[in-house]
């Protein structure tokens, strides 16, 4: 088991990682000195029943409240938070009591945001169960529901007080789903480290078939990635913009296929690192030794062509969507790009019609 110290200038709470560890949830939250009175526990309807069982048998608190909640992008919104914190009032919940999350990103999301709100904020544990929600979402206190404008457009800053992260969880997931995590794992190495992208590029089979040694130090060495940048930038004003490489692309694709199921987040994404990563070489950051191994990468994935979704129609809905990003400050659309292998630019303009001819030229061939 490793644990993962994070030292945000809001909070300072450990991250948990190995196989097998949520069953000691008790002796964790004794060791972290995490102490309250009354527990919502919020389970993913994802999660599996035999997991989830001998979670509860472990956990003895006799003042817990159960919410099942049916994770999807649908039910990610405000109906979810009242029913939350009406559970919570009923109960008279106190800002020292906890809601303890197990899911997830979605419903990490959700059960965060209510956290954060019910009386300005009582105690929050995560238990993330999907290798996306471990690497990523579970790591620097993002949270929000979507609402008809858009994704996750309310919502707040607000770190855990504790994130247990369990790879027992991930041998239930559908491969896409482990893709889906995969493709945040990849984008740190690519904007940090070139070593994590070099273990990644040699041990590709292994860790996709979740093998233990290659697993967790996939995930160890990408959520030290994301602890360096939101440790230094907590609220997204300068470097945790880099987390969002290959995301403008990515979202925009999500969005343009009305988030059908025919391509995931992290799918999506996995296009979107593909169309920064040509977008870096278009625009002379990345040389082409570089390019190339990225690419090929990319391929072994089978993430080489968008034209399996999109045609030439498609360019304008696409860049419509890119220009309505929350992102955006001005009219134009920023782009993250890599300057090489482990390094990035955080600023790259480009016009809506400059980015439509590279679509154009460079995405569809
Ligand atoms: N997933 C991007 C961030 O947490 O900032």
């Amino acid at each position: 088991m490793k644990i993962l110290p994070i030292n945000t200038k809001s909070k300072r709470y450990n991250i948990y990682i190995g196989n097998n560890i949520v069953i000691k949830l008790p002796k964790i939250l004794k060791k972290e000195k995490i102490n309250f009175q009354k527990s919502l526990i919020v389970v993913d309807k994802n999660v599996p029943k035999n997991i989830f069982k001998k979670i509860k048998s472990r956990y003895h608190h006799n003042k817990k409240l159960l919410l099942s909640f049916n994770a999807s992008e649908k039910n990610k919104n405000f109906k979810y938070i009242n029913l939350i914190l009406e559970m919570l009032f009923k109960n008279n919940f106190t800002r020292n009591d906890a809601i303890i999350c197990i899911g997830g990103g979605i419903a990490g999301d959700v059960s965060s945001f209510a956290a954060s709100i019910y009386k300005r904020g009582l105690k929050f544990i995560n238990i993330p169960t999907t290798l996306l929600s471990q690497v990523d979402s579970s790591i620097g206190g993002k949270t929000g529901v979507n609402n008809k404008f858009g994704k996750n457009l309310i919502g707040s800053f607000y770190q855990p007080d504790l994130v247990v992260s369990d790879t027992i969880f991930l041998k239930s997931l559908p491969r896409r789903e482990i893709i889906c995590g995969y493709a945040e794992i990849l984008k740190h190495s690519l904007i940090n480290n070139k070593r994590l992208f070099h273990f990644l590029n040699n041990n590709l089979s292994n860790i996709l078939k979740l093998k233990k040694k290659f697993i967790e130090k996939a995930i160890l060495e990408s959520c030290k990635i994301k602890k360096e940048i939101i440790e230094l930038d907590e609220r997204e004003s300068n470097l945790r913009k880099s987390l969002n490489f290959g995301h403008t692309f990515g979202h925009a694709y999500e969005a343009s296929l009305n988030y059908s199921k025919k391509l995931n987040h992290g799918e999506a994404v996995l296009y979107g690192i593909l169309s920064a990563t040509k977008l870096s070489k278009k625009l002379k950051t990345l040389n082409n030794e570089e390019y190339q191994i990225i690419i090929e990468h990319l391929s072994k994935l089978k993430f080489d062509n968008l034209k399996k979704f999109f045609n030439k129609k498609d360019i304008d809905k696409i860049v419509r969507y890119m220009t309505v990003d929350k992102k955006n400050t001005s009219k134009k659309i920023n782009f993250i790009t890599l300057k090489k292998i482990g390094r990035y630019n955080l600023k790259n303009q480009l016009n809506p019609s400059e980015v439509r001819n590279f679509i154009k030229l460079n995405l569809f061939n």
